[in-house]
């Protein structure tokens, strides 16, 4: 089991007499009220978590293992599987450029190297004023228009290293 799981099983054990609850806790408790509290609604309440703070922080992950009635290390593994499931902190955008075979071969490199150029950052990391994360994706479901990037929640097809300077511009005026 990884240290860190033990760390936070050993914290609830030592301290049983919690009675408050963090806001991620609250928020977490608030999700299994709306979707359940089923082995099929840990997809959906990791979702909204990642939604809400852009990320997966360990505190949460052991706050919907609590609410399932999960082990820490079912919901670590799970967190840790899909690419989308954030486990560290992200910037206000995330970008997502598909690094699949067909978006492999229609020019996603030339793609990841202008925004890299243009934000002065590396692919996987965060810009310093946490406004973009830049990253790679599994395929995005749109190989015919590749190559493909997406930005939050906003897909970008066919696009080309003059598109991609035109659409991180945009996120640059309106992310002050
Ligand atoms: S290979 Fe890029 S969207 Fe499918």
């Amino acid at each position: 089991m990884p240290t860190k799981v033990l760390i936070y099983i050993k914290v609830h054990i030592i301290n049983p007499t919690k009675n408050f609850m963090t806001r991620i806790e609250q928020f977490v408790k608030e999700q299994a009220d709306y979707y359940g509290r089923r082995r099929n609604s840990l997809m959906p309440i990791l979702q909204a978590v990642v939604q809400s703070e852009r990320y997966l922080s360990e505190e949460a992950m052991v706050a919907v293992a609590e609410e399932l009635d999960l082990s820490t290390a079912d919901v670590f593994g799970t967190a840790s599987f899909y690419t989308f499931l954030d486990t560290v902190p992200r910037g206000k955008n995330i970008i997502k450029v598909c690094k699949t075979i067909t978006c492999h071969m229609k020019g996603k490199d030339e793609i990841i190297s202008t925004i890299e150029d243009q934000l002065k950052i590396k692919l996987g990391s965060t810009s310093s004023d946490g406004r973009f994360s830049l990253l790679q994706a599994n395929c995005l479901g749109w190989c015919h228009k590749g190559p493909v990037m997406l930005v939050n929640d906003e897909i970008y097809t066919e696009i080309t290293p003059e598109k991609t300077v035109e659409v991180i511009r945009d996120y640059l005026k309106k992310t002050k």
